[in-house]
């Protein structure tokens, strides 16, 4: 049988293999949503049971969760534990090391009150993801089912009184109905036009009642992971402003694809 593998796949694999380095004995990790963390959730639930260590997770979506269970990853609720030592997501897109754009999963709340209570965040991704300026993917932005339509209203009116070029503001939905997050919200994706400007949109989707949370992850991040497909891994620190570039072993791939 002939595995198919995707240059993504693999800059995702050698992301996920170097992040995985940063896991030790006895921490509380905060494991993300998408399929960036689906593969780090497998590849840690190898580590963990080939070197019997012993973390503590927590999940940050209802599918993450049942993932992280399957592989034998133990679970906790947030609230149970005093502190995480480090989260790790994926991302949509990586505009630099202050502005991260999160949410296509539809779990950014979730993923943004882990990343918050982390004390470190560490963002794996595949080369596409890095951009020059946001635009290409839609700023999901979690809002109350209670008056959605208004709420949508509101935001027009602050991205209108801010400047902000956009395209629409749509509510986001699956085979005909609205999505629902697993807090039980809806998520109205917002599409701008390509730009840098990510504070006068912040201000703007933050400003009307009804808004839960969105997906920009402004200055919370503190490490990300950039992984290609030959296993070159850039790894920007955050703290120290470093770059780091390494190389990763591929091997193990296929068992992660389907072998
Ligand atoms: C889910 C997220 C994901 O991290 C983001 O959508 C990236 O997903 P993938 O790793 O599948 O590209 O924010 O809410």
């Amino acid at each position: 049988m002939v595995i198919k593998v995707s240059d993504a796949d693999r800059g995702k694999f050698a992301a996920v293999k170097s992040a995985a380095d940063l896991i030790h004995d006895e921490m509380t990790v905060g494991l993300g949503t998408g399929t960036t963390s689906e593969l780090f959730i497998r590849y840690l639930g190898n580590r963990i049971r080939e070197k019997n260590l012993k973390i503590k997770a927590i999940p940050t979506s209802v599918r993450t969760e049942q993932l992280a269970r399957s592989v034998g990853i133990a679970v906790f609720d947030i609230d149970d534990l005093d502190t995480i030592d480090i989260c790790v997501d994926g991302a949509d897109e990586i505009l630099s090391r202050e502005c991260v754009l999160k949410g296509g999963g539809g779990a950014l709340l979730r993923e943004k009150i882990v990343a918050i209570e982390a004390q470190e965040v560490v963002i794996i991704a595949d080369n596409s993801k890095l951009v020059n300026s946001l635009g290409c993917f839609p700023i999901p932005i979690e809002v109350t089912p209670f008056g959605c339509m208004k709420t949508r209203r509101n935001i027009c009116e602050f991205l209108n009184q801010n400047l902000v070029e956009y395209s629409s503001l749509s509510l986001r939905r699956v085979d005909d109905v609205p999505f629902v997050t697993d807090e039980g919200n809806y998520i109205l994706d917002l599409y701008i036009s390509k730009t840098k400007q990510t504070k006068a949109i912040e201000t703007s989707i933050e400003a009307p009642s009804g808004v839960v949370d969105h997906g920009l992850f402004i200055d919370i991040v503190n490490q990300i992971h950039i992984g290609c497909s030959d296993g070159c891994v850039q790894v920007t620190n955050c703290i120290f402003e470093e770059i780091e570039h390494k190389t990763v072993e591929m091997n193990g791939i296929y068992q992660f694809f389907g072998g």
